[in-house]
């Protein structure tokens, strides 16, 4: 047997704790399967006292991750700590100049630093392996960067942050409201005190970020990305998809365009009978469409200690038994530049959600505006929200403003901008109106 494979873990929490029992669960599972023993040789995290569930007996505990990280004890480096500066930052980029193999679960960290980090890897030909950071127990960093390198991607995208999409399933299932069912996920543990990060779509684009230069081979560039986030999906919008066969995921999207690499997060409408559409509650899934290998979809675990310590440690594997890999696929020194696609020239159709003053003459106008910009209109409906429905609750006032929903015709995103800032401007309706992409998935022909 060669020599054990010595490794120091920062961060206890939740992924590190898991990693700590699978490693112990399955010991003699993975050193048959790296063909050595996977040593922990040291563990950093900010309370020593603290219970956390795992055996720490004998293993040398470090105040300092950057110590831990630039130890000679040991020579792979897991940081699971978290945070795209500070101390995860200054320990992963001590442990590469120290020639140590890196794992790291941490999206923020790669989203922001992730080309430095992997030149850095590559100057001392050492690993930087971060499986867990996408999607958490799905292994799409391995199917990109292993299993699909032989291929052009032309469009990867999926439901990447799992608070969002229990609020989206619970708000259809339930017939409640954002408000409210965001209080609930925060009582269950399901959203953080400070929701800001996984609703407004900052969490999907940093795995977006990432996925975009496995799938695509350009440089990382967060701070390009077009992230909308989810607050502004009503009731009224989800009983209308359902209504017309449509069900609303936040979804972060990366597609080759004619003019560069269109990324961006937005809430969007997919068919109800598709597979992404039935990916329900915190499950997550990505979709990637390859021009040998055709689409695939992985469904699974986002996050959770027992998924997320099972990517890590499948990294961890990969290094004991000798696999050094560029981190993006390609040496950094071939990573293109991102070019950024102009988001106006997407093409794809519409929902949109109009609250209109019931006035004479105001459908024409609108109708006017859209014409004007040549948005087309596949089907216009005045509708009542479930809760003004005879015998469910209170009917509309007579004169208060109408729901009208319509779904366009593939167009140009400007044009529909467009079209809709003007229908505002004109003074025709009570609020700003909605507008949610409607996403075109492989064999779907609706469009
Ligand atoms: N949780 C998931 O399901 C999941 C899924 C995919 C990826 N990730 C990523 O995995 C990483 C860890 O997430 P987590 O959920 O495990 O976080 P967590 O539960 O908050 O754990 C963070 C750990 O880091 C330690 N720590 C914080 N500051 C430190 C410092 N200055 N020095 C030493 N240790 C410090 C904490 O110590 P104490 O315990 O002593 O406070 C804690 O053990 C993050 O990058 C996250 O994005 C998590």
């Amino acid at each position: 047997m060669q020599q054990p494979l010595t490794l120091g873990i920062a961060g206890l929490g939740t992924v590190g704790a898991g990693l700590l029992h699978l490693l112990d669960h399955h010991k003699d599972r993975l050193e048959q399967r790296a063909g050595r023993r996977l040593s922990v040789a040291g563990v950093s995290a900010r309370e020593t006292a603290k219970d956390r569930g795992v055996k720490l007996d004998g293993v040398r505990w470090f105040d300092d991750p950057v110590a831990l990280a630039g130890d000679p004890g040991i020579s792979v480096f897991v940081e699971l700590i978290g945070g795209a500066e500070g101390v995860a930052k200054a320990a992963v980029e001590a442990a590469l100049k120290a020639g140590k193999h890196v794992v790291t679960a941490n999206k923020a960290l790669l989203a922001e630093h992730g080309v430095a980090l992997a030149q850095l890897a590559e100057k001392h030909g050492v690993a930087l392996n971060f499986e867990a950071a996408v999607a958490g127990g799905i292994p799409v960093v391995k199917t990109l960067r292993e299993s699909l390198s032989a291929n052009e991607v032309r469009r990867v995208y999926g439901i990447l942050n799992g608070t969002c999409n229990y609020i989206l399933t619970t708000m259809e299932d339930e017939h409640r409201s954002f408000e409210e069912v965001l209080k609930e996920a925060q009582a269950r543990g399901y959203a953080e005190a400070d929701p800001t990060f996984d609703i407004d779509g900052f969490d999907t684009a940093h795995k977006l970020a990432i996925l975009t230069s496995l799938a695509f081979g350009t440089k990382i560039a967060f701070d390009q990305i077009y992230v909308e986030g989810i607050r502004s999906i009503s009731e009224a919008d989800i009983e209308a998809a359902e209504d017309m066969g449509y069900r609303i995921k936040l979804l972060g999207v990366a597609t080759s365009a004619e003019s560069g690499v269109e990324v961006r997060v937005n809430p969007a409408m997919v068919p109800k009978d598709s597979a992404i559409a039935e990916v329900s509650g915190v499950t997550n899934a990505v979709a990637i469409d390859a021009d040998y290998c055709g689409s695939l979809l992985l469904i699974g675990a986002g996050a959770g200690a027992r998924p997320t310590a099972s990517a890590v440690a499948s990294d961890i594997l990969d290094i004991a038994r000798g696999g050094v890999m560029p981190p993006f696929l390609t040496q950094t020194g071939s990573l293109k530049p991102y070019k950024k696609a102009k988001l106006g020239a997407h093409q794809g159709a519409y929902y949109v959600r109009l609250s209109v003053y019931d006035r004479p003459g105001a459908m024409a106008a609108i109708a006017k505006r859209m014409g004007d910009r040549e948005v087309s209109i596949e089907s216009i409906v005045q509708r009542r929200p479930r809760s003004a429905l005879p015998g469910i609750g209170a009917r509309l006032k007579p004169g208060a403003p109408a729901l009208v929903v319509m779904i366009t015709h593939e167009t140009r995103e400007e044009a529909i901008r467009q079209a809709v800032a003007a229908i505002e401007k004109d003074g025709k309706v009570s609020e700003r109106p909605q507008v949610i992409r409607i996403e075109k998935l492989d064999g779907d022909d609706r469009q």
